[in-house]
């Protein structure tokens, strides 16, 4: 999918408000405070202050239930989708926040990791080596690299620091659907797959483990965590393909 200048225009409003929403939910982020309500402030507002939809909420891709959230809040050594509840974070917590906003039919997609007080030198370098990872990818895209280039670019980052990438998941096109084509892997080699043309936007979000690469999904049907039980971390962006490199929308 290779979008227009006008239908480029509407993805920058709905990236500039997604990053904005994370912005917003950063001085709540500390131990003590329930998944729940930074759930509820999120939703608020998107839909009071900002006239977003949370794209999260009922989302029910084939094979699974309604997500019952409007954002999804990852702690320790939950990889993703992990569901807002009455849990506090406690000091010393990584939690990856992650949102998705509608506005005006277009999905802006970003999530960051965020620390409850003072978390353990070993979980701060997961969270640094996943946001290096992240940019190691997003440096790869411009027209006629491929997707490989940007996988390759992020395992060997992640790899490199004796930490695992998650394979189950993967970043993805977005536009006026969450998840379109392509699949961007967070592995692979340089030079393989389908090449990159100025106006495809997509996300770059790889989750890394401190352990192995493994995964289980917990009985809610969403929540993923890693099957050693090792810490977890996750960055994203939205990006675009410009003529001579890239463009962050969130
Ligand atoms: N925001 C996630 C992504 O980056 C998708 C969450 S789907 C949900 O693709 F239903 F769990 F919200
Ligand atoms: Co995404
Ligand atoms: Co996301």
């Amino acid at each position: 999918h290779v979008k227009t200048r006008e239908q480029i225009e509407g993805m920058r409003v709905a990236g500039r408000l997604a990053a904005e929403l994370l912005d917003y939910i950063t001085p709540y982020v500390k131990p003590g405070v329930s998944t729940g309500y930074l759930d509820k402030l999120c939703h608020d507002y998107m839909v009071n202050v900002q006239g977003t939809i949370p794209a999260p909420l009922n989302y029910a891709p084939p094979g699974h239930r309604p997500y019952p959230k409007s954002v999804c809040t990852s702690v320790n050594h939950q990889v993703c989708h992990g569901v807002p509840g009455d849990k506090m974070l406690r000091h010393g917590d990584i939690v990856n926040i992650d949102v998705t906003v509608i506005k005006d039919g277009w999905h802006g997609d970003t999530s960051r990791m965020f620390y409850a007080g003072e978390p353990s030198v070993q979980a701060k370098r997961l969270c640094e080596v996943t946001y290096e990872a992240m940019w190691k990818g997003i440096a790869a895209v411009r027209p006629g690299a491929t997707l490989g280039d940007i996988g390759s670019a992020v395992q060997r980052h992640a790899e490199s620091h004796g930490f695992s990438v998650v394979r189950e998941f993967c970043g993805h096109g977005i536009g006026r659907r969450f998840h379109e084509e392509p699949q961007i892997l967070h592995y692979g080699r340089p030079g393989q797959g389908p090449k990159l043309h100025p106006g495809m936007t997509f996300t770059v979000e790889p989750m890394i483990n401190a352990g192995k690469r493994d995964i289980r999904q917990l009985a809610d049907g969403w929540t993923i965590v890693t099957a050693d039980h090792s810490l977890s971390a996750q960055w994203e962006h939205t990006v675009l393909v410009t003529e001579d490199a890239y463009e962050i929308l969130t």
